[in-house]
């Protein structure tokens, strides 16, 4: 089967890069990107591509060549999955806030929505693609409501998880080390992989794309993610022991990811991981072995989360500490919000947790991010509930210059590795900061004398002293 026509229900930052990248690499396929956000929509058709509700490298320009000739961005969602052979679901699967599996669960009230909505809609047949990240054994949930809500058309269900990460997103699609493709082991669910493989294969050799049943394809997102999120928090255990014996975690990292088989990737020691997934998949797949009786298997993955906790915690009592324990009414900026470098995402992102800890000291915080608005900035804060809107708004300034953000600052500190952190000044900032000016290295992004040969006393996570 040739597919003409893709939908693609929910323009974030899954769905949007992804349909650009498809179709970049299949130009006579049509693809449409839908969303229930006006703004959003509204955001991705502006003529101005500086104003991509997205950022991330590479994006505009493929968004630039390829809309408006097979590649469409709409909100009106029934339009397109009628019109579509293939409907790809990438809506956001949140942890759940209330109910049963409250703080753990992912909860799947858009995926259903997104299923029932098909349901309706379509009067021929559909591969439906999932490609939100989701519990195992959700295909037969969408099943369920397909087969029994629709107009008697015929649905496959594979399941084809992303692995891209933010601020790298293009050149992961592009280059993907592989293409997963969960399918049933039947005719129909053959033909419906075989369809999406003649799409990778536009771009991807044959050998990076792999086919499984759908169970192993959801379980084996939940593990991509677990492993990359345990490999940061056993740096980050370790760059705790790093400093109290004197060793440096850099080169620790390095040492051991000499050894091919640990590898040299996803080794820095940092405030903590952030990001859309890390966090609520562990949950999700924590909640998966609690519903089947494996306390041991939940408990083995909950440290990650735990260790995770504690390291943005450490680094904000660190700044407490070292700031003779009290950082009351003293300005200290921070530098970077976004969860990494080269996005302007912010989810979880441990910048914010260590704000709030800093405010909670009566901190003066000011934030300089590259990429992410005030507006951003103060939501995230305001979505912790900690204290009101105006208590935020008055502690915490965001301004759009790093220089003014350091000025008379009693410290400095790096939340996100932004590569234009290295290049400042750092002399003339030393200059007009408080003294003893302290400087907070979160990311490791400096060299220890480096920043010691011009005055400050610093702090790079992992980094004991000699
Ligand atoms: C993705 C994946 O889809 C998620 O499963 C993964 O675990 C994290 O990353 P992401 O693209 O980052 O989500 O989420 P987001 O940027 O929030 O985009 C989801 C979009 O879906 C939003 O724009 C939202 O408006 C839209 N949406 C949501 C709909 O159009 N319909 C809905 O019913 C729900
Ligand atoms: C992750 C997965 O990498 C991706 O495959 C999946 O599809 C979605 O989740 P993402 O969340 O975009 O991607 O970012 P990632 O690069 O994995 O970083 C996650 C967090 O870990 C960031 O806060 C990052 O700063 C932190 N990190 C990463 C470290 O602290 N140290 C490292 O060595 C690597």
């Amino acid at each position: 089967m040739k597919i003409n026509n893709i939908c693609c229900i929910g323009a974030g930052y899954v769905g949007g890069p992804t349909m650009s990248v498809i179709a970049l690499k299949c130009p006579d396929v049509k693809v449409t990107v839908v969303d229930l956000n006006e703004d959003r929509i509204a955001a991705w058709n502006d003529n101005n591509l500086d104003n991509l509700p997205i950022y991330e490298p590479g994006l505009a320009d493929i968004v630039g060549e390829a809309r408006g000739r097979n590649l469409f961005f709409s909100t009106e969602v029934d339009k397109a999955i009628d019109e579509a052979d293939m409907i790809f679901i990438s809506v956001n699967t949140p942890t759940k806030t209330y109910g049963v599996g409250k703080g753990m669960a992912a909860d799947l009230k858009y995926i259903e929505l997104c299923a029932r909505q098909i349901a309706r809609v379509a009067t021929t047949d559909k591969i439906v693609v999932e490609k939100s990240t989701l519990p195992v054994r959700t295909a037969e949930a969408l099943q369920n409501i397909l087969h029994n809500t629709g107009n008697g058309v015929r649905f496959d269900i594979l399941s084809n998880p992303e692995f891209l990460a933010e601020g790298t997103a293009i050149q992961d699609l592009i280059d993907a080390d592989r293409v997963l493709i969960g399918r049933e082991d039947t005719a129909g669910g053959k033909m419906a992989a075989k369809a999406l493989v003649e799409i990778y294969e536009q771009w991807l050799p044959e050998e990076r794309i792999l086919q499984t049943n759908v169970w192993s394809s959801e379980l084996s997102k939940l593990t991509a993610n677990a492993f990359l999120a345990q490999r940061v928090s056993s740096i980050n255990a370790m760059s705790e022991l790093c400093e109290v014996t004197g060793a440096d975690v850099r080169e620790v990292a390095r040492a051991i990811g000499a050894d091919s088989r640990i590898g040299s990737k996803f080794l820095k020691a940092s405030v903590g991981f952030g990001g859309s997934c890390f966090q609520k998949d562990i949950l999700n797949l924590v909640y998966i072995a609690k519903t089947y009786g494996l306390s041991e298997v939940a408990n083995y993955w909950e440290q990650v989360i735990i260790m995770n906790d504690y390291q943005k915690r450490r680094f904000a009592e660190k700044i407490v500490k070292t700031l003779f324990n009290t950082v009351s009414g003293k300005k200290i900026a921070l530098l970077g919000w976004a969860f990494k470098k080269d996005t302007n995402d912010t989810r979880e992102s441990a910048a914010i947790y260590v704000a709030d800890y800093l405010i909670n000291e009566q901190a003066e915080i000011v934030v300089y991010d590259p990429k992410v608005s005030k507006q951003q900035i103060l939501a995230d804060l305001d979505a912790l509930n900690s204290r009101s809107e105006e208590e935020n708004r008055s502690l915490v300034t965001v301004v759009s210059n790093p220089l003014r953000a350091c000025d008379d600052a009693h410290a400095v500190s790096i939340m996100t590795e932004w590569d234009e952190f290295v290049n400042y000044d750092w002399e003339h900032i030393y200059e007009n900061m408080q003294k003893p000016a302290f400087i907070f290295d979160g990311r490791g992004l400096f060299e220890n004398d480096y920043l010691k040969a011009i005055g400050f006393e610093s702090y790079t996570v992992g980094k004991g002293s000699d």
